[in-house]
């Protein structure tokens, strides 16, 4: 802790700083800040202006936030027909550019969230792990504010500066089994990571009353995308939900029976060229496929926000809201370079990731694209 405050800190000392910003870090990390749904919620769960400026929304949503202006940044992951992502509020955005201050694009209606434009979802996997749900899929993203073509970043509840990315951000769930089945009942989960870009996303919550969900949720290995963080062989076009074995901690490999880590080399080396070695795709069974057009009835009348600018360049800038979202773009990011599926850092990382997501769609695994 002691270390990766002093490394932030010190990656932070080239960053814009105004006056009102007191400090870097919160009194209390965001992945420490416990709120019970709905009645606990607070207005926002970052109140603070510390270096990165405020939190763009708001925790507390309900049917007047409930539009495609929303800015709430309370999300959830329940079932395949029920579940956010984390993505930006204003079009033609990167992630890396926007990291904290995404805001919640949901499959369904009573969030009090933006809705996932009709069709956007292209194909969905839902994964039921005993430690964790796993959701990955292939997504239209300009359709939910994503530039065309951005191979995206990595979104955690903790971040450089232990704010979350986004600032602020919350993660609820009906779907673990300590819940009883009561769909009506959520829990907030303390650790969970989102990656989006390429056309395709990855997110995964770890029970909280699981087995070690740090571990399997974990966020520093923020460059290197879904196939090493949340393995599976998803195919496109395909909607489904499967019971799953636990994967590997990411990180954790085993050659000639020995256990061995790997851990991400810093930014400032340059670009992730070799991984020693190729995650294991967990066993599936019990596989269900559903037709889209069932599952998302909430969405058939919500269309995507136009991309197009409007003749000011101001407006058509990506730059989130007025609230305090000066920072964001020129802090030192741990995650703005590693997509859902792109190796990254690679300086055709985009180019490169088209190739390689078409051997996705053949179906090979995501585990494969880093040959790519
Ligand atoms: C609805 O959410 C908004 C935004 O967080 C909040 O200001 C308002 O008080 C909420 N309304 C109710 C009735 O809770
Ligand atoms: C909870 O929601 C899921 C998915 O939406 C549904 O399949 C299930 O039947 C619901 N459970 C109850 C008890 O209503
Ligand atoms: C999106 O932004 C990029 C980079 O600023 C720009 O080149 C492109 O024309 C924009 N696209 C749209 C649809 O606005
Ligand atoms: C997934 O399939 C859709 C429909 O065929 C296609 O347009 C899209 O490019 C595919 N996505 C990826 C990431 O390959």
């Amino acid at each position: 802790m002691a270390r990766y405050a002093l490394s932030a800190l010190l990656a932070l000392a080239s960053s814009t700083y105004v006056a009102a910003q007191t400090g870097t870090f919160p009194a209390t990390p965001l992945a420490s800040k416990h709120f019970a749904y709905p009645s606990g919620l607070p207005e926002q769960a970052d109140p603070d202006n510390l270096a990165r400026g405020q939190q763009a929304g708001y925790n507390i949503c309900n049917s007047t936030t409930e539009n495609q202006q929303s800015e709430c940044q309370t999300s959830f992951v329940n079932h395949i027909d029920d579940f956010c992502l984390w993505a930006p509020m204003s079009p033609n955005s990167t992630i890396s550019d926007t990291e904290g201050e995404e805001t919640a694009w949901c499959t369904k209606k009573g969030h009090g969230t933006r809705l996932i434009p009709a069709g956007a979802l292209q194909g969905v996997q839902l994964l039921r792990a005993p430690a964790y749900i796993q959701i990955t899929g292939y997504i239209d993203q300009t359709q939910i504010n994503m530039q065309d073509g951005d191979f995206g970043g990595e979104l955690d509840p903790h971040g450089q500066d232990l704010r979350g990315n986004p600032i602020g951000g919350l993660m609820y769930s009906n779907a673990f089994p300590s819940n009883g089945g009561n769909n009506a009942s959520f829990e907030q989960v303390i650790e969970w990571t989102n990656f989006m870009g390429g056309n395709a996303f990855c997110i995964k919550i770890c029970d909280p009353a699981g087995e070690n969900p740090a571990g399997f949720c974990q966020h520093t290995l923020d460059r290197i995308g879904c196939a090493y963080n949340m393995p599976s062989n998803a195919p496109n076009g395909t909607f489904e939900v499967c019971d799953s074995d636990n994967m590997d901690i990411p990180g954790i490999y085993t050659v000639n029976g020995q256990t061995l880590s790997y851990s991400q080399p810093a930014e400032s080396l340059g670009a992730i060229t070799t991984i020693p070695y190729q995650p294991r795709v967990p066993a599936t069974s019990n596989c269900v496929t559903y037709e889209s057009s069932a599952l998302y009835t909430d969405l058939a009348a919500v269309t995507g926000v136009p991309a197009a600018p409007t003749s000011s360049g101001a407006s058509s800038t990506p730059t989130g809201t007025n609230k305090g979202s000066s920072g964001a773009s020129s802090t030192p990011s741990r995650s703005g370079s590693g997509g859902a599926a792109a190796p990254t850092g690679s300086t055709n990382g985009a180019g490169s990731m088209g190739v390689s997501l078409v051997a996705g769609v053949a179906g090979v695994a995501f585990s494969m694209l880093f040959l790519a």
